[in-house]
């Protein structure tokens, strides 16, 4: 049987326009119509699925479905060959190299460098003053990569350059995989996108050839990444090296950041759950920058990011290509399928969520229905990274700030590659004169 189709496509456009205008409220509009259901993008067409058990046999079966057309191959475009992105035949190998970067015992030195820059960042904030939490997330999580990655070897200068040109290449980068006409028309826009890839390439490619130059061990991950050895004691090519900054930059800064702008929002909306997250910020850190260490007493913190990566899982839909034809859900597909899990969908599955839309940190979150971080060999390697990364700034911001949205009416969710809130003016009222630095 051939798939279902979406409703409300257009002629030629397809669901193109509601894909970028209301994604949500278009996906929202999927369930009942057939899983896969056929989504046309333009001329393109994908097919989505959001039952547990095919979202399970698509990113577990990697002989029947791989990480290559299109779409991957836009990525690649500022990616390169990253793990995030390689076909599965390059993945084993990749991954053996970088896994080494997310061993737990590194987890306490790099949440020094999430705590400092949540420090730094609310340290700016006034009492009455209207900030867009999205971006000030964005701007957190992109320090703490940069960091992270390359801390030692880096002035603030160049760290804030490579930072504001990878926020212009993440803009861009959605708007040409949906859309690969971005890139014929030669617009403004297109030349900072250019110049910015750019610009990227030229940045990184500087800081390794520093770091190989004086050979001296950081104690990041790219010194890791340089030190690293493949199962046949081949380092990784100056190609794959910069592939592979730039992947765990992409990978771990706007996906974190998103996690953490959805979590300040929906505390901000739910007023007994901001009350539950201040007392036990009162007992745990109290007013200072919430460190490795407080973990352990911010458990109710842990559960609100769990529960807004519930609701709104950064990585929304996570796509692979059939490899031949074959059968899916009782519908048949071709080879070169583009297929894409929506963990947004999965994850709003009233039989697995009951009440799936109330926000609620306390639910039962089933681990074979919930899956942020994916699934098999490809699942998140950065998944504690990223979750502790959000639970100390959430903690923090907590601590001294009571948020309350600046303009009134629903989020408008934007589109990037990963489910971002869109710009958030929040208006910051100061709970304590609090001792954060
Ligand atoms: C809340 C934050 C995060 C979420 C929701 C998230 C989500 C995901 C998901 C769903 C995948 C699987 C993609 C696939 O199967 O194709 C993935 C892969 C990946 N993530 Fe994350 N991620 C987060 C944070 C991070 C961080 C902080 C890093 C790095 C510092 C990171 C690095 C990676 C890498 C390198 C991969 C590719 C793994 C592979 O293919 O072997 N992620 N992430």
């Amino acid at each position: 049987m051939p798939p279902a189709t979406a409703p409300g496509g257009l002629p030629l456009l397809g669901h193109l326009p509601a894909m970028i205008a209301r994604p949500l409220a278009f996906l929202d509009t999927l369930p009942g119509h057939g899983d896969p259901v056929r989504v046309r993008i333009g001329p393109r067409e994908l097919y989505m699925v959001s039952a547990p058990e095919l979202v399970r046999r698509v990113l577990t079966d990697r002989a029947d479905f791989d990480r290559t057309g299109p779409l991957y191959a836009k990525i690649r475009t500022f990616l390169g060959n990253g793990l995030a992105t390689c076909p599965h035949a390059d993945h084993q190998r990749l991954r053996r190299i970088v896994q080494p970067a997310f061993q737990r015992a590194l987890l306490p030195g790099y949440a020094e460098a999430m705590t400092a820059e949540a420090a730094a960042l609310t340290a700016r904030w006034r009492p009455g003053q209207t900030v867009d939490v999205t971006r000030e997330a964005f701007t957190l999580t992109t320090a703490v990569a940069v960091r992270t990655l390359f801390s030692a070897g880096l002035g603030a200068e160049v760290a804030e350059r490579l930072r504001r040109t990878l926020d212009v290449l993440l803009r861009g980068l959605y708007l040409r995989v949906v859309l690969p006409a971005a890139d014929l028309l030669p617009t403004p826009a297109r030349r900072e996108y250019r110049r910015a890839l750019r610009g990227w390439h030229a940045q990184v490619a500087a800081i390794i050839a520093d770091y190989r130059a004086n050979g001296v061990d950081h104690g990041d991950v790219l010194s890791l990444l340089l030190a690293a050895r493949d199962e046949r004691g081949r380092p990784l090519s100056e190609r794959e090296l910069a592939d592979q900054v730039a992947t765990l930059v992409l990978a771990g800064a706007e996906t974190t950041s998103s996690a953490l702008a959805w979590s300040l929002r929906l505390v901000a909306e739910h007023p007994s759950v901001e009350r539950k997250l201040h007392a036990e910020v009162d007992a745990g850190p109290a007013g200072a920058p919430a460190r490795f260490d407080d973990l352990g007493q911010l458990p109710y913190a842990a559960r609100v990011v769990n529960e807004a990566l519930r609701l709104y899982p950064p990585a929304w839909a996570i796509s692979r290509t059939t490899t031949r034809p074959l059968e899916l859900g009782g519908a048949r597909l071709p080879a070169g399928a583009q297929v894409v899990c929506c963990l947004y969908l999965l994850q709003r599955r009233p039989d697995l969520f009951p009440d799936p839309t109330r926000f609620d940190p306390d639910r039962a979150l089933p681990h074979d229905a919930y899956l942020p971080f994916g699934l098999g060999a490809t699942r998140c390697p950065g998944d504690r990274f990223g979750t502790v990364e959000a639970t100390l700034a959430l903690a923090t911001v907590a601590g001294r700030w009571r948020l309350r949205p600046a303009v009134a009416g629903a989020v408008r969710p934007v589109p990037r590659l990963v489910l971002s809130p869109g710009p958030q003016p929040m208006r910051l009222a100061e709970r304590v004169s609090g001792r954060a630095g």
